[in-house]
């Protein structure tokens, strides 16, 4: 859908931001570009909708080279969302969410429905926010805001530069979520800027991740996290590599025990499919050091989680990555 072809930018004064980028993200994937502050995430992403032009090798959306569109039509295919949000100060919520459709002459009763339906879909009751003003906001709230309103106009592409940098933890944590939720509904093609890891981990179906204007790996997280393709990547993700790895790898059959007939079923459940962050985090409240594992469709026990099976998901996942 994205496809970078040996792209390259060099800053009028000399700054090589980005050197000889060839990568490529699949319809309804989402991509995390990772790396310290720097290391040119916002130059690529900025080149995506022309803001920035590459000083060689081309771009193509959808098999296009974007070079040959029109900005001003390339930019209504690709929503936007950017840290600082930029919300309009003296719009409502409602009508900011409405700006990008009513730009494109879509109705103004038909765009405020739309609008409406995207609030709701990222979790501020239009009844109750679309009338309030950005200021009298959580930056959380804002936050999804600018989020409806890079959908409102059905992009099938979206870019994101440090779309939740600007919240504090917990309230990232949980818009990340709500985020993936959404992604699930709507599907776009996603480009996201982190310098968070975990953030990168957490969201991206791939992860770039960045030297300096280069790509180290670009590979799935539990890939990035279990094999490292570089030194650089291997000291960026960090020696608590194995201990993020728990939160990208599921529980799966093969990683469980048999329930044993004499011994007490355990208290404590995850179902199958859960993470192993999950799974350990309830397996370490567990006096009995088990805990048991059930069909998410029948809620029937499986088998039984041990700590040795915690540990084997992890070498198996290891060894499906290399
Ligand atoms: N307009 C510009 N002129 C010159 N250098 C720039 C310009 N914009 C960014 N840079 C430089 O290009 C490099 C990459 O910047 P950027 O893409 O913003 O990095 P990141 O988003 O990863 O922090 C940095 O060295 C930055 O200083
Ligand atoms: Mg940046």
């Amino acid at each position: 859908m994205i496809r970078f072809e040996h792209v390259t930018k060099r800053y009028p004064d000399g700054t090589t931001a980005v050197e000889d980028l060839s990568f490529e993200v699949a319809e309804g994937e989402l991509v995390t570009l990772v790396g310290p502050s720097g290391c040119g995430k916002t130059t690529t992403m900025k080149m995506v909708n022309r803001l920035i032009e590459p000083t060689s090798g081309r771009i193509l959306l959808g098999g296009e080279d974007i070079a040959a569109a029109d900005p001003v039509e390339l930019r209504r295919r690709i929503g936007y969302v950017i840290q600082q949000v930029g919300l309009f100060p003296h719009k409502t919520v409602l009508e900011n969410t409405a700006t990008v459709p009513q730009l494109i002459g879509t109705p103004k009763a038909k765009a405020r429905a739309r609008a409406a339906e995207l609030l709701d879909l990222v979790g501020l009751d239009p009844a109750v926010y679309g009338g309030r003003y950005p200021e009298q906001l959580s930056g959380g709230q804002r936050q999804r805001v600018g989020v409806a309103r890079a959908l409102a106009a059905d992009p099938p592409v979206l870019l994101m530069d440090e779309p939740f940098g600007a919240v504090d933890p917990v309230v990232r944590e949980r818009l990340q979520n709500e985020f993936l939720t959404l992604q699930k509904t709507v599907r776009k093609t996603i480009l996201l800027v982190t310098h968070d890891l975990e953030e990168a981990i957490r969201l991206g179906d791939r992860i770039a991740v960045y030297g300096t204007g280069t790509i180290e790996q670009f590979a799935r997280p539990a890939a990035v996290l279990g094999a490292p393709a570089t030194d650089y990547v291997a000291s960026f993700v960090g020696a608590d590599r194995g201990l993020k790895r728990l939160a990208v790898t599921a529980v799966a059959e093969a990683d469980l025990t048999d329930a044993d007939a004499k011994a007490p079923a355990p208290a404590a459940s995850v179902e199958l499919g859960a993470t192993l962050r999950e799974a350990l985090a309830a397996l370490l409240q567990e006096d009995s050091g088990r805990i048991g594992v059930t069909d998410p469709a029948s809620g029937a026990l499986i088998g039984v989680l041990t700590p040795e099976g915690v540990h084997r998901a992890l070498r198996r996942a290891q060894l499906q990555e290399v």
